[in-house]
């Protein structure tokens, strides 16, 4: 079976994380700021370091203060994860609708989803398509709300030659082994203002806080240090962060293999009656996670099962998340975001991978095939 998606792992890999095995720090040493330092250089940012995708989201929130009664908006086709880290902090949940051709958030959804409560709006960059952040941010600032980028999928993706990282106010990434870099579990919140980016730190932190200009008590010795408001721990340990400072050497190369892949599919599977390929924005340049393509709604299920039949692997990427039963304990209906079921209606992600494109031509006669008439196959 090819996987849908899966890492990259190579010998200078596994010698950075045996010699950070070897060091005298597993976790809190060097490795950490370096990582942080070399994650700068790419995604034109200051970072910190965190244990997932998920966690950097939940710094996020926490860095912009996120209070019961905030609304935040974000688009229905993304990972759970988006919403769930808002909602832990009393947020109500927004949804806007997607644009048909990325499945990344409207900006005109999204404008009409403000109001006086709106305390974000978070964008996702749908299978490393880079959203239309100028819109998104003129609107930001019109309404005087932040602007968070969830770019789990999109490390190394850039916007009118800028990097994903360096244009929404905190952006988030995952290195999840599917993500276009991996470090088992982990991820990374990048700011562009430094003081957003010490609330996540605190946060991932303990919330402790160390500097003793900042102290409040003041009658304890050189071990003081202090909680001001509740962290959590989401430290990234030294062995994982050498496994991410190796990965990050690479991602330029897996870059471009991924683009490679992609132009791949492009040319075998373009003229298929009812099927429609991703398309790339001419202002941007994914680095593309998913490939995910949209067949006949009808017909999604028994090709996604002639996929699986045929040994390639597939996933749907996402089940709308205000279709999850903890969003109609809150008064969602399906139908609601039309674009965004309709999306997820006829979506399919094909296998993209660095090492897939070693596939060969049979491969993609066999998708063809597939997808022309899958009951051929039957
Ligand atoms: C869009 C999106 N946001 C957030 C996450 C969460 O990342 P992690 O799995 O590293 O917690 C994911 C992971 O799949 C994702 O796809």
């Amino acid at each position: 079976m090819i996987p849908y998606g899966r890492h990259s792992i190579n010998d200078d890999d596994i010698a950075a994380v045996v010699a950070a095995l070897k060091s005298d720090w597993l976790t809190t040493g060097p490795l950490v700021e370096k990582f942080e330092l070399e994650l700068e250089k790419v995604v034109g940012a200051p970072c910190i370091t965190v244990t997932s995708g998920t966690a950097a989201l939940h710094c996020a929130y926490a860095a912009i203060g996120l209070e019961p009664g905030d609304e935040v908006i974000t688009p229905p086709i993304t990972f759970i994860a988006t919403q769930a880290t808002a909602a832990l902090f009393g947020a109500k949940i927004v949804f806007a609708d997607v644009q048909p051709d990325t499945a990344n958030v409207d900006p005109m959804a999204v404008e009409a989803a403000i109001t006086p409560q709106t305390k974000a709006i978070v964008a996702v960059d749908f299978a490393g398509h880079p959203t239309d952040l100028d819109e998104l941010r003129a609107i930001a600032d019109k309404h005087k709300v932040f602007l968070i980028e969830d770019a789990a999928h999109a490390i190394g993706s850039t916007y009118k030659n800028r990097p994903v990282g360096s244009i929404a106010d905190i952006t988030t990434f995952s290195f999840f082994p599917t993500k276009n870099m991996t470090t088992g579990e982990g991820g990374a919140v990048a700011s562009i203002y430094p003081e957003l980016l010490e609330k996540a730190k605190r946060f991932s932190r303990q919330g402790l806080v160390r500097n003793k200009d900042e102290f409040i008590i003041t009658s304890e010795g050189r071990w003081h240090q202090e909680v001001h408001e509740f962290g959590l721990n989401y430290r990234l340990p030294d062995v994982l962060c050498a496994l991410g400072i190796s990965q990050l050497s690479r991602l330029h190369t897996f870059k471009s293999r991924r683009r490679e892949i992609f132009q791949k599919y492009q040319k075998a599977l373009s003229g298929l009656c009812g099927v429609t390929l991703p398309a790339e924005r001419d202002y941007v340049s994914s680095n593309w996670h998913l490939y995910p393509i949209q067949v006949p709604a009808e017909k999604r299920e028994s090709i996604f099962n002639d996929l699986v039949a045929n040994g390639i692997g597939v996933q749907v990427n996402y089940i709308p998340a205000y279709w999850h039963p903890v969003f109609k304990k809150l008064g969602h209906k399906r139908g609601e975001f039309p674009i965004s079921d309709d999306f997820y209606a006829r979506e399919i992600s094909l296998p993209m991978w660095v090492g897939v494109d070693k596939l060969s031509d049979d491969y993609f006669d066999l998708l063809r095939t597939i997808l022309v008439d899958q009951r051929e196959l039957k």
